[in-house]
């Protein structure tokens, strides 16, 4: 805890030094007071993110470094405060225009409420009493695990494949500082993931964001501070969903079209405003629990084992998006260790474009293979490559891409026909209002009893657990325990 504290402390200071035209960081182990006072500034191991990808040490890869240009841009206040409950930063005129277009579309529905509350640690709680969680009316799923919106003009939640025997594979939290081995190990067993970033990790660790591009992977949105959404108020709503895609437009260059609710926490209120942001909301089906292993959890390696050997023996009934993180190095290796066994179960392994047929997944011009072409071994095209990527500094370069707009992005799967669907409308103008029809994405509805349970069930026990431990490998964010 207390190396943590010092860490949160390094970067504040850290941010507040003088830049310069390299990417630097400090000699691993030394997140100490002591290192503040010694030369903290070194040159990188890496100046792109093809040779970061080479470091193999993970305490060098979780050494701080510093891009100057991004530095200035969290310096200056165009981000949020990192590790923070995002709120738009004064002066931001340009994200006050986007909230003000969003808020007038008319797409946030009025009659849902904020549920629990923040605490003034920055903690943020829900309140399921007094909540009518049969009728359900505001589809939350911490509640009910409800998926299909109750409000007009906002599109469901995706949580299942539509291939027979297909695992769609699909890593929260990161992007971790250490992940290289994990991530040379989904290169070698050819694997494409979807990986869901917490914008404060982006911010931290944007050599390591850029590699999960680089790679073949496809990048969605996790929140710029991982808190239980429906407890926040709309503009707080807004920011984390916002400042998250714009960290991933800065530091990789693609406008993300995909977001997932920390704990599955989303409500009809949430969803209509990543709606109105361009963001298709995605859950899972089925959940590892990996996070949640002892001793910070509750649950022994040998459940989260069993959890995934249940998912594994439903191969040939359903196709779930599965949930697992790189949230810390027990979660990557586990994923490592069990992927033999659901290799030989499921046929197909693949990230949600393929999982989805969405094949541009952001506004920029990068092709990813449809699931036919994955599992013929196609690629993506018009990816930029580990020594080219670089941080965009441009203030204007992050635009909100609307799913009308969108040629074949997440916004784009259960599209109705009529909606200036590119498939059937000849009119190539897109349209600039949030608000377009949707029908239901063709899932397969055998969700099970053991699911429904699971929503406030899981939100409440993750919450204890971040409580319990005043910190997470999430990267500074909860050091308002300390
Ligand atoms: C969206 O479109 C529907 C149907 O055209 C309309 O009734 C509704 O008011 C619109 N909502 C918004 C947010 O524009
Ligand atoms: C959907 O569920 C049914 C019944 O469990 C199963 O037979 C079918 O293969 C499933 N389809 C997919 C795409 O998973
Ligand atoms: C990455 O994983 C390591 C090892 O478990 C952990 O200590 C660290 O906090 C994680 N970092 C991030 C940014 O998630
Ligand atoms: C996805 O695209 C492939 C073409 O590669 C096609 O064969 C398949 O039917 C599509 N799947 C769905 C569910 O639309």
């Amino acid at each position: 805890m207390l190396g943590y504290a010092n860490a949160v402390i390094f970067v504040a200071l850290a941010l507040s030094s003088v830049s310069a035209n390299y990417i630097r960081t400090v000699p691993s182990g030394e997140f100490t007071k002591r290192s503040l006072h010694h030369g903290m500034h070194r040159r990188a191991g890496a100046s792109n993110a093809a040779e970061f990808a080479k470091i193999q040490d993970p305490a060098q890869q979780c050494s701080y470094y510093d891009i100057p240009e991004l530095t200035k841009m969290l310096k200056s206040h165009q981000f949020p405060k990192v590790s923070h409950i995002a709120s738009i930063p004064e002066g931001d005129t340009q994200a006050q225009q986007v909230w003000q277009d969003i808020q007038n579309s008319g797409i946030i529905p009025k009659e849902v409420k904020v549920k629990g509350h923040t605490d003034g640690k920055g903690h943020s709680a829900i309140d399921l009493a007094g909540y009518d969680g049969s009728a359900d009316p505001d589809c939350w799923w911490s509640a009910s695990t409800c998926k299909k919106p109750k409000h007009a003009n906002i599109p469901s939640d995706v949580y299942t494949c539509k291939e027979p025997n297909t695992w769609g594979l699909t890593f929260d939290d990161g992007p971790n500082c250490s992940h290289n081995a994990f991530y040379d190990f989904l290169q070698k067993e050819n694997l494409k993931a979807t990986l869901f970033y917490i914008g404060t990790n982006i911010v931290t660790w944007p050599l390591q964001a850029q590699r999960g591009l680089v790679d073949g992977h496809d990048i969605c949105g996790h929140t710029w501070a991982h808190r239980a959404m429906t407890t926040l108020s709309d503009e707080q709503v807004f920011a984390e969903l916002y400042y998250t895609s714009k960290a991933i437009k800065h530091v990789t260059g693609v406008t993300t079209s995909c977001w997932r609710p920390p704990y599955g926490d989303v409500d009809d209120r949430v969803r209509a405003i990543a709606a109105g942001l361009g963001l298709r909301t995605i859950l899972w089906q089925d959940d590892t629990d990996d996070w949640n292993v002892q001793p910070e959890g509750d649950a022994s390696v040998q459940k989260i084992d069993q959890n995934y050997e249940k998912i594994i023996g439903k191969a040939d009934k359903e196709s779930p998006i599965v949930l697992t993180h790189e949230i810390n190095e027990y979660t990557m290796k586990e994923f490592q260790r069990m992927f033999p066994k659901v290799k030989a179960a499921y046929t197909n392994v693949v990230p949600l474009t393929a999982c989805t047929n969405v094949t541009k997944p952001y506004v920029e011009d990068i092709t990813y293979p449809d699931f036919g072409q994955l599992i013929t071994g196609g690629k993506a095209t018009g990816l930029p490559g580990g020594d080219s990527i670089q941080f965009d500094a441009d203030q204007s370069a992050f635009k909100v891409v609307s799913f009308s707009q969108q040629e074949n992005g997440f916004g784009h799967i259960g599209r109705s026909r009529t909606a200036n669907n590119p498939e059937t409308s000849s009119s190539s103008a897109p349209q600039s209002t949030p608000n377009s029809s949707f029908s239901d994405p063709p899932t397969n509805e055998s969700d099970t009893k053991e699911g429904t349970k699971s929503g406030a069930a899981t939100l409440s026990g993750a919450l204890t657990f971040l409580a319990g431990l005043g910190s997470t490998a999430l990267f500074a964010i909860w050091h308002t325990t300390l």
